[in-house]
């Protein structure tokens, strides 16, 4: 009889992944069973002796945790499209493999930088606040002014998939001007789409709005700083649903607090769940818990590749979505 394999998920994930490794008898799931975050002990002793980890970009899959689960561990199967949680060069090191869930994510992540794009131009949050407050006391010409995005340019940070459905939904859907930065130009993109190529620095300068689309690097973190900010226009919008440490938010909060930009949208955050001192508190902002991939069509999908990823080791498989160590540049 061969030894069932074993995976641990770290979290309860959508039934449409774990119905794949639960129809399995040669394999053996557990499951963390409380709904919250797991701890660094939990995942350490939940680990161990298993074949294959499923986790979520709430934990640091790091050393410890690998030497924890032991030298049979095969995968470390990341519910996220973002894998800065996970240490990959020390799991190629040892032979683990890590996989990632692109591609199903991108149009609710692309549909969420919209919804934020346009509730902090139109000021959607604060007229709610506003109107429930009891403030509304009738219509005015001058109350709660937004800026239309017809015409205006929309700067695009990281032009991967996410980054290029949002481009696309603002050029085809609102008709706004394109500009963007990424490591690579496109230059059918370009013609796609009549937009230009640009350095950070000339996209946040020339953009109405400009909206974060890169993956966590050590090259990226803080890549909108101080210095970047304050090459906005006055009248220009931050988006950002890619990783929180990407902007340098407490530089963020400053600048919004004095007006030096119109606003933020965000839905990432440096130090998650904790917020910048001051944010919260800001008219200017709206915030969002981490929540831009959260469609049922999504999870559901990104479950499915999760689990899709083990049962593909399990079986000698490649999954296909293998993350492999970055090249240093
Ligand atoms: C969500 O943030 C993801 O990386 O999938």
């Amino acid at each position: 009889m061969t030894v069932p394999k074993r995976v641990f998920v770290t979290r309860r994930i959508p039934e449409a992944g774990l119905a794949l490794l639960r129809a399995r008898k040669d394999v053996r799931m557990t499951l963390f069973p409380k709904d919250r975050a797991i701890s660094r002990t939990e995942l350490l002793k939940g680990v161990k002796g298993t074949d294959a980890l499923l986790c979520l970009l709430t934990e640091k899959i790091d050393k410890g945790v690998l030497d924890a689960a032991g030298p049979q561990l095969k995968l470390v199967s990341n519910f996220a499209v973002g894998f800065d949680n996970v240490d990959v060069p020390a799991c190629a090191a040892r032979g683990v493999m890590v996989t990632n869930t692109p591609g199903v994510l991108t149009d609710a992540v692309a549909e969420h930088a919209f919804a934020l794009m346009m509730a902090i131009c139109r000021r959607v949050p604060e007229s709610e606040r506003f109107l429930r407050a009891g403030k509304y006391k009738g219509w005015g010409p001058l109350m709660l002014l937004g800026m239309e995005l017809k015409g205006k340019t929309l700067g695009v940070l990281g032009l991967g998939r996410i980054g290029a459905g949002v481009a696309h939904r603002a050029a085809k859907g609102m008709g706004m001007k394109i500009m963007y930065y990424d490591v690579r130009r496109n230059e059918q993109f370009e013609k796609d789409y009549g937009a230009t190529f640009g350095s950070v620095e000339a996209v946040m300068a020339a953009s109405d709005v400009v909206s974060v689309h890169v993956p966590l690097l050590p090259t990226t973190r803080h890549l909108i700083d101080a210095r970047k900010l304050a090459l906005m226009k006055k009248s220009a919008y931050l988006i950002n649903t890619s990783r929180g440490p990407i902007v340098d938010e407490k530089a963020l909060v400053a600048v919004l607090k004095k007006k030096r930009i119109a606003g933020a949208a965000l839905d990432v955050f440096e130090n998650e769940p904790a917020l910048a001192p001051g944010l919260a508190k800001l008219e200017n902002v709206v915030l969002t818990p981490h929540t831009a991939s959260a469609t049922n069509e999504a999870r559901d999908a990104m479950a499915r590749l999760a689990a899709q990823a083990v049962l593909d080791v399990f079986d000698g498989k490649t999954p296909q979505y293998v993350v492999l160590p970055q090249k240093p540049s």
